[in-house]
């Protein structure tokens, strides 16, 4: 079995009297894809930000390939190879869609471009022009155009573009399909696969599951901050899925005994 590239064990999260966070586990294979789903509210985003250095977590542990690890800011996530795209996306709405490809990894870029000055621009809009085509832009977008001129969909887009070209050894993707036009996702769907099928591990979030069954390996599904249910895509179907997800709210609504 493939090596778990990253593990969280019980981890717990509250916001005052919000438990985000109760107990959630789950693991992340290399070279596999897996999609974590659940409604509303669930968790699924505070989940992922206390594995990219958004929140702190109040208890429980997070491994990386095998090694206990303390994730305390966005940069220590980053330098243990993770990088995330959040769901409300920051990019820089004045600055380019070349310069915002880059923003906050100047050391990185001098390093990657080594034979090239550093904040090369013919070259930053070259590289920017290149992978915006990969992650399926459909519109020709001017790469020195700011991002504020975009719609909500274009930006996604090039957030998602970011991730793509430092390779990181785990993605996370908050609902990366979200606002996105048909080419546009099927760049995103794309992207995911091409980057598992390079080796490298995938966690994205959806409430589509009809991408879920076109890219995920595996499933966990979240309910009230705990993780409570795991599948294998490849032994499951779309129904038993959506009924994981909304059946014990089903069996409340009519009184009945609530399952986990
Ligand atoms: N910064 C915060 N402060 C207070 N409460 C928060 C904060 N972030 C999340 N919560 C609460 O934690 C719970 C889980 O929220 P979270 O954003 O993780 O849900 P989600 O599963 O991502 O939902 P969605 O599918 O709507 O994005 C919710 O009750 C939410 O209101
Ligand atoms: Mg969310």
């Amino acid at each position: 079995m493939a090596e778990d590239v990253l593990r969280l064990d019980n981890l717990t999260k509250s916001f005052g009297n919000v438990h985000a966070l109760v107990n959630a586990s789950l693991t992340l294979r290399e070279g596999e894809v897996v999609a974590l789903l659940g409604d509303n509210g669930a968790g699924k985003s505070t989940l992922i930000k206390t594995i990219s250095g958004v929140h702190r977590i109040d208890s429980g542990q997070i491994s990386v390939r095998g090694r206990p690890v303390t994730i305390r800011s966005p940069r220590d996530a980053i330098e243990l190879g993770i990088e995330t795209i959040h769901q409300d996306t920051s990019l820089a709405p004045d600055l380019s869609i070349a310069r915002n490809l880059f923003l906050g990894r100047e050391p990185v870029l001098f390093g990657f471009l080594g034979v090239f000055a550093p904040l090369d621009l013919g070259e930053l809009k070259r590289s920017a022009s290149a992978l915006l085509k990969r992650v399926g832009i459909s519109k020709k977008l001017d790469a020195d155009a700011p991002v504020r001129t975009l719609s909500g969909g274009e930006r996604q887009s090039i957030a998602i573009s970011r991730a793509m070209q430092f390779s990181a050894k785990v993605i996370i993707l908050d609902e990366p399909t979200n606002n996105l036009g048909v080419e546009e996702t099927h760049g995103v769907l794309r992207f995911v696969k091409e980057v598992r099928d390079a080796g490298h591990s995938v966690l994205f979030i959806t409430h589509n599951i009809h991408h879920v069954f076109q890219v995920a390996d595996r499933i966990f599904v979240m309910r009230r901050g705990e993780v409570t249910a795991e599948l294998v895509v490849a032994e499951t179907d779309l129904l038993t899925v959506e009924s994981i997800i909304t059946g014990a709210d089903m069996s409340e609504l009519m009184g009945g005994a609530r399952h986990k």
